[in-house]
């Protein structure tokens, strides 16, 4: 897909302040550091547009980028890392959990995970969370240029039978680094947009 028009709308925390003109929705979710805002840039063709770092815990809200005024990604902060205290989890399940749970217009889910690891608990969790609440689900395997030619079958393979995935979900090997998969994950997304 073209994107022509790239803009972050807001930057929120809760429900009253996510956008309220009814465009079609699709949000990311995935372990911190992970590379969900680098996969929203390689699919708009936008090296900064949503913040990346090395560093885990770069993105803090809910943060609503409007793409050709037509449809919505919504990157979110990631789940799992460690120096996060008690206090900063419970208002990130809280804000999780709210969009989740009354978003209309979210359409489908974008869930990241490490095609070289074996999906955590977390990821685990957060699939069945996502299942519970009937969201469609796009399982996209990243970081595949870190992966030798030779293993990434067994990989995803090993991906699909840890979340346990449904027939009717996707899986889609990606590189944010390389570009790989980005017109596959057009083609899946296209059909919820
Ligand atoms: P939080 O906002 O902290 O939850 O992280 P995030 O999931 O948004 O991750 P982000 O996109 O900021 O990327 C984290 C790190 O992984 C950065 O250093 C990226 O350059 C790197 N990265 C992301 N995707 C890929 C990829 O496909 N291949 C490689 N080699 N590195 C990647
Ligand atoms: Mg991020």
């Amino acid at each position: 897909m073209k994107i022509t028009n790239a803009e972050i709308v807001i930057s929120a925390v809760s429900q009253k302040q996510y956008p309220n003109d009814q465009l079609p929705e699709i949000a990311l979710a995935g372990r911190s550091n992970v590379g969900k805002s680098s996969f929203i840039n390689t699919i708009i063709n936008r090296k900064n547009l949503a913040r990346t770092s090395s560093k885990p815990g770069k993105t803090q809200t809910l943060n609503f980028y409007k793409l050709n005024n037509a449809f919505y990604f919504v990157d979110v902060p990631g789940y799992g890392y460690a120096k996060v205290s008690k206090k900063e989890r419970e208002k990130w399940g809280k804000m999780m959990e709210e969009y989740f749970q009354t978003r209309d217009t979210l359409n489908a889910v974008i869930l990241i995970t490490d095609v070289r690891h074996e999906p955590t608990s977390d990821d685990i969790q957060m699939y069945d969370f996502l299942k519970y609440y009937q969201l469609p689900v796009i399982v996209v395997a990243t970081k595949l240029d870190k992966v030798p030619k030779n293993k990434i079958d067994a990989h995803l393979k090993r991906t699909k039978e840890t979340l346990e995935m449904e027939a009717d979900d996707y899986l889609l090997p990606f590189s944010a680094e390389k570009g790989y998969g980005k017109e596959e994950a057009w083609n899946l997304l296209k059909k919820f947009i």
